[in-house]
Formats: structure tokens, sequence, C-alpha cells
């Protein structure tokens, strides 16, 4: 059972930098607005389970995914919240020096290096109306692994929020962050993926209340709150699972080009995936899609014309965390970069938890 419990602690770490790596492919399908495209050439490459990862860069996803896991890690067993936020605040700012190749996004890149973790409130930036971005989704799943237990949710709603915070101070960004913390916590302790959403949303109370009770620019944060809570809302009702007990449904055709159509409906502005709010939609509407395969995952959550290494990012997590490796050709992860960092840092979080 545990020896089970730690390896997908590795895989949900290990996968979700792959996924981000074949999202990214270097810069060039990030970047690609046309799923079909990307079909095209994945197809000639001979499909996903034929890459071998050497030389596929992982991006700043999971860059600053480690950044956050090397903080929980460092901050210990005892939770002390100013330590842990100034210890986030260093390794986001240092991990800055390792985006060349990666497309560090401007809001991540701008706010990190701002940040002053020697100085009591060096990571608190004011509220920020332009901080709707899904860079601190991106990097926010490990949280989920740290605090997964029921009785840790207060710790995962802070911890997620402030973390977040720290680059994107807008409710759409560091509640994408929660969802990505929050979802993590659910797939490790496998809580069927059709009731996640409805726990999402039954949990958004007590991340306004962390908020209000924070008294941080109170008002413009909660008159910027509806817009990430409607689109969930939205959305479970299209797959038809707001009651957190029905099965998704999906529409009779959903290949490549339907779901760039939609991905890109759930967009602020064109590109799916690149907010708070859809980065983990999409991630998720992969993961409810896919079931245990993940081929079918990497087809719907990693390759597509929005910004597929931050979906992909997520999705891959949660797949590793509830399936471990099976059925992934090792070429998927076997030569990926960082992977020892990636192994170590699931055991810590394992040890920890
Ligand atoms: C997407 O990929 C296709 C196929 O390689 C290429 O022709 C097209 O120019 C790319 N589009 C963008 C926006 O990079
Ligand atoms: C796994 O990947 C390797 C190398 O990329 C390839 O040679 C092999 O055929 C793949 N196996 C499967 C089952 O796809
Ligand atoms: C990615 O870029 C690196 C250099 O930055 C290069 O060595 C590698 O071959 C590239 N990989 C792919 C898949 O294009
Ligand atoms: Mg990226």
């Amino acid at each position: 059972m545990c020896s089970g419990l730690i390896e997908k602690y590795v895989a949900a770490m290990v996968l979700s930098a792959a996924g981000d790596a074949l999202g990214f492919k270097n810069r060039s399908w990030e970047f690609n607005r046309s799923g079909e495209d990307i079909h095209k050439q994945l197809a000639k490459l001979g499909g996903v389970g034929n890459i071998d990862i050497k030389g596929w860069k992982v991006s700043d996803d999971t860059v600053m995914h480690l950044a956050t896991a090397e903080a929980l890690i460092e901050a210990g067993k005892e939770i002390n919240l100013p330590k842990l936020y100034s210890l986030l605040a260093e390794k986001y700012k240092d991990s800055m020096e390792d985006m060349n190749g990666r497309s560090a996004g401007s809001t991540c890149m701008d706010f990190a290096l701002r940040l002053q973790p020697e100085k009591s409130d060096g990571w608190i930036f004011p509220f920020n109306k332009h901080g709707g971005g899904c860079g601190a989704a991106m990097r926010a799943m490990c949280i989920g692994l740290r605090f997964r237990h029921p009785e840790q949710l207060v710790n995962l709603i802070q911890v997620s929020i402030e973390s977040g915070r720290m680059t994107h101070h807008h409710p759409t960004g560091y509640l994408g962050s929660l969802a990505s913390a929050l979802f993590t916590s659910y797939a490790i302790n496998r809580k069927p993926p059709h009731e996640w959403g409805k726990g999402l949303l039954d949990v958004l109370p007590s991340a306004k209340n962390y908020i209000q009770e924070s008294k941080r620019d109170v008002g413009e944060n909660l008159e910027a709150w509806s817009y990430f809570e409607t689109r969930w809302r939205d959305y479970l009702v299209k797959r038809g699972i707001s009651d957190g007990k029905s099965q998704a449904s999906f529409p009779e055709v959903y290949g490549v080009k339907e779901r760039d159509e939609f991905y890109r409906s759930l967009s602020f502005s064109g590109w799916g995936g690149s907010s708070g709010h859809d980065a983990p939609m999409i991630a998720y509407d992969a993961i409810l899609g896919a079931e245990d395969s993940w081929v079918e995952l990497a087809h719907r959550g990693f390759f597509h014309g929005g910004d597929s290494d931050s979906t992909a990012v997520m999705a891959a997590c949660w797949w590793g965390a509830m399936y471990g490796f099976r059925g992934v050709n090792a070429s998927n992860f076997k030569n990926l970069e960082y992977r020892e960092r990636l192994e170590k840092v699931a055991r810590d979080l394992y040890q920890l938890s």
C-alpha cells in the first residue's frame, strides 16, 4: 500500500514534467495555435508512445514547480507559514536564473524578480488586475501532495493562494493555483475525477473567507472574484457533473478540431489554457475524457492549439498521482531533464505528508 503511494508521488512529479516537455516541444508546440498541425507532426514522430524525451527541455512550468516543491521540503514538517513564504519567494526568484529557452511568462518574470525573500513582507504585492494568467496554477500541484489529508485543507488553501499571489494577485490567477493543488490532493487520495469539480466549488467559500480575513486588497479581490467561479460553474453544467455524482458527458464528436474550438471558448482572450481558470479546466477535461489511458490524456491535454505545456503539466501530474507509470512508455520520461531532482522531491514530499 505505502510503496504504491510513494510510486504515485514519484509519477506525479516526473510525469508532470514529461507532460510539460511534450506540450512545450522546445517552444514550437506551446505556441502553435493549431491542434491539427501538432497532431500531424506527432503522427510523423510515431505518436506519443514512440517519443524519446531526450533533448526536449522542460519549460518554466516545471522549473517553478520544482521551486515550490523544494521550498515546501526545506520548510520542514512543522508548519511555519512566514518561513515557508519566505522560502517560496527565494526559490521563485532564484528559478528565474534557469529560464533560458523555457519561455517564462512575463507576469511570473516581472514579479518573481521583484520578490525580496530576506524582508518579512517582501513577498507581498498589491492586487494586480492583469494577474489572471496561468503562471500561479502551473507550479502549485505539489502543494496538494504536501497537504493531501482532508484535515490539512486549510493549509492547502492558504499556501496555494499565497504562493499564487506572489506573482498573480488576482482571483483568476491564484484560484487556479488552488484548483491545481486541490485536484492533486484529490488524485492522490483516489477521489473519482467526476467529483472534483463540485469539490472545488464547495471549497471556494473557504478561500473567499481566507481572502477576507487576510485583509489585503479585499475589495478589489471580491470584485474580481466571480469570473473564476462562474466559468467553473458553466463548465460543470456543460459536462453534466455539477452534482458531483453524475459521470461526465462529452459531445458525440469531440476530436482534435472540436477540442481546440471548445478550449478556445473557455478562454479569456482566445488562447485556451493561458489563464488561471481554464488551464486547470482543460487539464480536468482531459482527465475526465482519458480515464486510464496516457495516450488519450496526451492527445487531449498536451497536444492542442492552446497553452499546451501548462495544461499538460497539471493533467499529467494528476494522472500520475492516480495511476502511477502504468502504460507509459519509459521513453517518455527515462531521459527527462531534472528527472533525478523530480524523483527526490517526490520522495521527500511523501515523507512530509
Ligand atoms: C504550426 O505547425 C505547422 C506544421 O509544422 C506549421 O506549418 C505552422 O506554421 C505552425 N504554426 C505556428 C503558429 O507556429
Ligand atoms: C517506446 O519508445 C521506444 C523509443 O522511443 C520505441 O522504440 C518503442 O517502440 C516504444 N514502445 C511502445 C510500446 O510504443
Ligand atoms: C531542444 O533544444 C535543445 C537546445 O536548447 C536541443 O539540444 C534539442 O535537440 C532540442 N530538442 C528538440 C526536440 O527540438
Ligand atoms: Mg511553460
